[in-house]
């Protein structure tokens, strides 16, 4: 009688703090020991010479999921799905999106039903908040947050999301009241629209000018006047996809001065440039994403920021939209740079990107690379310790990496339903060969081996990051009124 499910052994086993040479023992899908000769196992999988890693946790993501503009991405949950564990992700935390008029239960009633019969890997969901109607606000939001769907994204920009600075503050205000983390899209509408409209009346229209007219500074001056909103009400506060310094710089400052602001960044903003926006003919189409990619300034003040404590999570922000009429020409084959879908797809790829850039070329640590890409967005949004941890009791997620498995990124060898990747032909050194989900083998030898559905959802715990810089600063000016102003 074997006393695990699965043993494996012989490797290098990397978390977010510590790394050791341990085997790792699973049974009924979690973790149960860590150590030297531990026992036998139904199966054993030899890790000589691989890393041992938490599974990836892919924090901001849209799969199956319609844009304001009602353009439905490529990605289901199945193909996403799959798509994420190829590339070493264990957890992936997609959106049910409200569109306005829409109640919130109705919508994360459609996104469950969507991700049940086909997610292969573990999943939550954040909400999407366009529409905070008294309803919303008083019954569905605390409600839904008891449920799991501790976290919630509001956007500054596009017509038909964006929310007013007092909307952001009565969802901040509600996001403290009841444990739950607000996610910030921190673009200032009105420096993007007064741009756009002067482009076009120029007739500048090409893909090039989206980057033109998502300035930095409207990323800038939202992303501090979101910071100065959640300090007012003493809220937690993170913002998605930065993609500059200024605002990088911004987070950096509020984190030193005690505040419980947190950053995100994606691959987009490492590897890409607003010079790709420039290809040939519509080329540049593939490219265009909100925030849009910069300047090698920009990558170097990202890179900068994944080291220097700026950003806690780095996730793909997957947003698969076809270089055909279904996505990007939505809109007819000659777009102005306004009417193309904005997202780039990025879940196989992220951690790759990130090892082989970072780890490799000696920016970042294994541990910081953990760290960045799973255990600090299991804090942040409620998942911790089941998930992104390798620790006795934890959920058995794990990613054995082969650090010299050198491939060229081409979208061929994706899994996901896209037709185009922004990183075809760059070169990589190391991949995942077996990904791990709550012990059953996922991936390995290039093939999936679970079937649709074997992914479970995630009902998320409020936040509790453990993350918080050191309480030493200016707080919230409404402090001290207590709670009855909040
Ligand atoms: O361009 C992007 N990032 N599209 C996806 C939606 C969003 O704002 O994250
Ligand atoms: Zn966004
Ligand atoms: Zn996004």
């Amino acid at each position: 009688m074997n006393q695990f499910d699965l043993l494996i052994k012989n490797g290098m086993v990397y978390t977010a703090v510590d790394s050791f040479e341990a085997d790792i023992a699973v049974k009924d899908g979690k973790i149960i020991a860590l150590g030297q000769n531990l026992g036998n196992a139904e199966r054993v999988i030899d890790a000589e010479g691989m890393l041992v890693l938490p599974g990836g946790i892919d924090a901001h993501c849209h799969i199956e999921q319609e844009s304001s503009t009602r353009i439905m991405t490529a990605d289901d949950f199945y193909s996403g799905s799959v798509s994420a564990a190829f590339g070493g992700n264990t957890t992936f935390l997609p959106f049910a999106a409200q569109h306005r008029g829409q109640s919130l239960r109705e919508v994360v009633d459609t996104a469950r039903d969507r991700a049940r019969t086909k997610s292969v890997i573990d999943y939550g969901l954040h909400l999407i908040i366009s529409d905070p109607t008294e309803k919303v606000l008083e019954e569905e939001l605390p409600a839904l947050i008891k449920e799991g769907y501790t976290s919630f994204k509001v956007y500054m920009t596009y017509e038909m999301l964006k929310i007013n600075d007092r909307e952001m503050l009565d969802i901040l205000a509600l996001a403290r009241k009841n444990g739950a983390m607000t996610m910030v899209h921190a673009e200032n509408n009105e420096v993007i629209t007064w741009i756009t409209e002067r482009l076009l009346t120029r007739g500048y229209h090409a893909p090039k000018f989206h980057a033109v007219s998502h300035a930095p500074i409207a990323e800038s001056e939202a992303s501090r006047r979101a910071i100065d909103l959640a300090r007012l009400v003493d809220a937690p506060l993170l913002i998605v996809h930065v993609s500059e310094p200024e605002a990088a710089r911004a987070i950096l400052e509020a984190r030193n001065n005690g505040l419980p602001i947190y950053g995100e960044t994606c691959p987009q903003y490492l590897f890409l440039t607003a010079e790709d926006l420039n290809k040939n003919g519509m080329e540049g189409a593939k490219y265009c994403c909100s925030p849009p990619p910069r300047d090698k300034a920009a990558q170097e003040a990202i890179w900068l920021g994944l080291r220097n404590g700026t950003f806690q999570v780095f996730s793909s922000d997957h947003a698969p939209y076809r270089f055909d009429e279904s996505g990007k020409f939505h809109a007819g084959a000659n777009p102005s740079f306004k009417q193309i879908a904005n997202g780039v797809p990025g879940l196989e790829t992220r951690m790759p990107l990130l090892f082989s850039e970072g780890v490799l070329k000696g920016r970042l640590t294994l541990n910081e690379f953990v760290a960045l890409t799973s255990t600090n967005a299991a804090r942040i949004y409620g998942l911790h310790p089941r998930k992104g941890s390798l620790a006795i009791g934890s959920d058995a997620d794990i990613t054995i990496w082969d650090p010299k498995w050198g491939r060229t990124i081409t979208q061929d060898m994706l899994h996901d339903n896209m037709d185009y990747t922004p990183y075809e032909g760059m070169e990589v050194t190391g991949w995942p060969r077996i990904v791990i989900i709550r012990g059953r083998v996922a991936v390995e030898e290039e093939t999936l081996k679970l079937d649709r559905g074997a992914g479970e959802f995630l009902k998320r715990t409020p936040a509790k990051p453990g993350l918080e810089p050191l309480p030493s600063s200016p707080l919230s000016p409404l402090r001290n009124f207590g709670a009855n102003l909040l």
